[in-house]
């Protein structure tokens, strides 16, 4: 699969990021949202992770000079130039501006008419993801796959009926995707198996800031894998501190330092959006009818207050 041009529709949490992995590997980026504030806010965003990647590049010789000398370790002038040659930024400045001019923001699907893969990242609901599939079904050229970064709704739901849907398939991206490698590739009931393969095969060749990405073929069903694990931990974190085992601050530290997660549930669920821990709670109980997967109360009027982790600048903690 040659990818020559790529569509990303949802400038927010996941599809700006998305944009700035395709674009970080060489691959022009179309990025829409509905409007052209929030075109502007991914586009920032974008500038953003790569303003992060060159400032840890630059940083990393003084930050281990730093570090020797803590050891109480004066190094020579020239001792100080061997560690900046070895450190180099392997991303210059020049080659961060080119990514950042990889994506442009659109607020219309007139400019996906020649794109090779398209990843819509917008809110976790059928109908706002069927509303941009079937908008995008009219203009993608025929060749080209729709890949959804659903966390947990139905891949043959979702390509119910387009032209595309043998095209269309789950690339479920990990947050943040320019460090976290594992993508999830799930077919739908009508998804060819050429698409899947030739998907698994193209994300194979990417990598993000830190790694290589890491795809791997899941069978089509509510939340994946990863999530159908992770989002009942978070949500069983939520009964635990409601029913006055410890305090949110104590299990975080608890299943940090007893468990070996390098984040506890409630910074990893501000992290993701509580919004989206609720959906994917909600889909995992309505789709599999299973009591086991029912979200906590205090989980759902967060979400009711608004207040949906770091995104708002509240969630379980706050971050203001
Ligand atoms: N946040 C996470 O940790 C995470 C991780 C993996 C997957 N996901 C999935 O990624 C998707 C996006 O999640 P997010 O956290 O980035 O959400 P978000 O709320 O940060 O961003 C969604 C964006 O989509 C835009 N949008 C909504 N309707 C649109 C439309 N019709 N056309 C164009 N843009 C539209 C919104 O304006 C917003 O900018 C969801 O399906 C979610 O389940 C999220």
């Amino acid at each position: 699969m040659r990818v020559e041009k790529a569509g990303v529709v949802g400038a927010g949490t996941m599809g700006a990021a998305i944009a700035e992995v395709l674009a970080f590997n060489g691959i022009p980026v179309v990025l829409k949202d509905v409007d052209a504030a929030l075109v502007e806010r991914g586009l920032a965003r974008v500038r953003g992770f790569v303003d992060e990647l060159v400032a840890f590049h630059e940083g990393r010789a003084a930050k281990e000079i730093a570090r020797i000398g803590e050891l109480g370790v004066t190094l020579t002038e020239a001792q100080q130039e061997a560690v900046r040659t070895h450190l180099k930024p392997k991303v210059s400045r020049a080659r961060a501006e080119e990514v950042v001019a990889r994506v442009t923001g659109s607020t219309s699907y007139d400019d996906f008419g020649d794109v090779d893969l398209v990843v819509e990242a917008v809110f976790e609901r059928t109908e706002v993801k069927r509303g941009v599939l079937e908008a995008l079904d009219h203009v993608l050229p025929e060749h080209a796959v729709l890949g959804t970064n659903t966390s947990s709704l139905s891949v043959s739901r979702l390509a119910r009926g387009l032209v595309h849907a043998p095209s269309t398939l789950a690339v479920h991206f990990f947050n943040p995707p320019t460090t976290l490698p594992l993508v999830e590739v799930a077919g739908g009931v009508d998804t060819r198996e050429d698409v899947v393969t030739e998907t698994l095969d193209f994300l194979q060749g990417l990598r993000n800031h830190r790694y290589p990405l890491v795809p791997i073929r899941v069978r089509e069903s509510p939340a994946f894998v990863v999530n159908r694990i992770l989002i009942p931990v978070l949500n069983e974190a939520c009964f635990v501190r409601d029913e006055g085992l410890a305090s949110a601050r104590d299990i975080d530290l608890a299943l940090k330092t007893g468990a070996g997660m390098p984040m506890g549930p409630f910074e990893l669920g501000d992290m993701i959006g509580l919004d989206v821990v609720l959906e994917v709670a909600e889909t995992l109980q309505r789709e599999t009818g299973d009591p086991k997967f029912r979200p906590s109360v205090s989980l759902r009027r967060l979400v009711d207050a608004g207040h949906l982790g770091r995104k708002t600048g509240r969630g379980f903690y706050d971050y203001s």
